[in-house]
């Protein structure tokens, strides 16, 4: 189990400012549900050019909820200048921290702020794009934003940067690219660069994967899908097979049948094993319904 503060319970049992703006001025959209985590954060403003509401929409984790609805609350009342200078460690600090795996997290908040700020100052013209090379193909990380969250966050680790980005946290080729970028900005700071420790318990028996694999769905994957009226249900694990059903919402429509999966066969490979997929069992699927819109 995550080591959450009882800030971050607050914010993920009751989010603020869930939902859109219709005529908002500015609107930031980053991350992916194939990677796991999206955020479409929005923002008004009022006559004094102060941001008078924010709301968000997120698919993530609890923390990626929590962080997102902090910062929908830290920004009203702020300037467009105040809020551009909000960085991630502002948005973990004010929720009293967040365990380090789950700082990415409070990195996306910021992105999506960033973006949306971008998205006001070019009159909505422009979509954010991420800016100089990508370092990670597996998480489309680029060089630029390693450096941000190196600086920003004093990191000193490859392990560091994989928690606060995603990068590295794939296949490893860009392991040696990142030590580097470390390297250049840390200089004297770095005392020495720990080897990556591994992400996954080692050789699981039967049991033990799954309940890994019942852990991560309870708690990385239900509480998203739960924001939404939706809901998932372990049904079997036949070797690397894993059988889940979708509930509620989405139990029916394209969005459970494709994205869905692979979703939680991406949270599945990150938290317990790379091998594994997943499989819908239609028999046990819910009955047809009218999707929200
Ligand atoms: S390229 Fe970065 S983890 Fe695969």
């Amino acid at each position: 189990m995550w080591e959450y503060t009882d800030k971050v319970k607050d914010h993920f049992f009751n989010p603020r400012n869930v939902g859109e703006i219709e005529d908002a001025d500015g609107v930031g959209e980053v991350g992916s549900l194939a990677c796991g985590d999206a955020l479409k954060l929005m923002f008004k403003l009022d006559e004094n050019g102060k941001i008078a509401d924010a709301k968000f929409k997120t698919f993530g984790c609890a923390s990626a909820i929590a962080t997102s609805s902090v910062l929908t609350e830290m920004i009203k009342g702020m300037t467009i200048d105040e809020a551009a200078k909000v960085t991630n460690k502002d948005i973990a600090d004010y929720l009293g921290g967040l365990p380090e795996q789950k700082m990415h997290c409070s990195v996306m908040g910021r992105e999506a702020l960033e973006a949306a700020i971008e998205n006001y100052r070019t009159g909505g013209k422009k979509k954010h794009e991420l800016e100089g090379d990508v370092v990670c193909t597996c998480f489309g990380v680029t060089e630029n934003e390693i450096e941000r969250v190196v600086r920003d966050n004093d990191l000193t680790t490859v392990e560091d940067v994989t928690n606060y980005c995603k990068a590295g946290g794939g296949c490893g080729g860009c392991k040696g690219e990142i030590e580097k970028i470390i390297e250049r900005l840390q200089g004297d700071k770095l005392k020495a660069i720990a080897p990556p420790a591994p992400r996954k318990a080692g050789k699981l028996t039967n049991i033990r994967k799954i309940r890994l694999i019942q852990q991560t769905i309870n708690e990385q994957i239900r509480p998203a899908l739960r924001a939404d009226g939706g809901d998932i249900e372990l049904i079997d694990v036949e070797g690397n097979k894993v059988i889940v059903a979708f509930r509620g919402m989405c139990a029916q429509c394209k969005m459970a049948e494709f994205t869905m999966r692979d979703v939680v066969e991406a949270k599945l490979r990150e938290f317990v094993a790379d091998d594994l997929f997943v499989e819908e069992d239609k028999e046990s699927a819910a009955q047809p319904h009218n999707h929200r819109k």
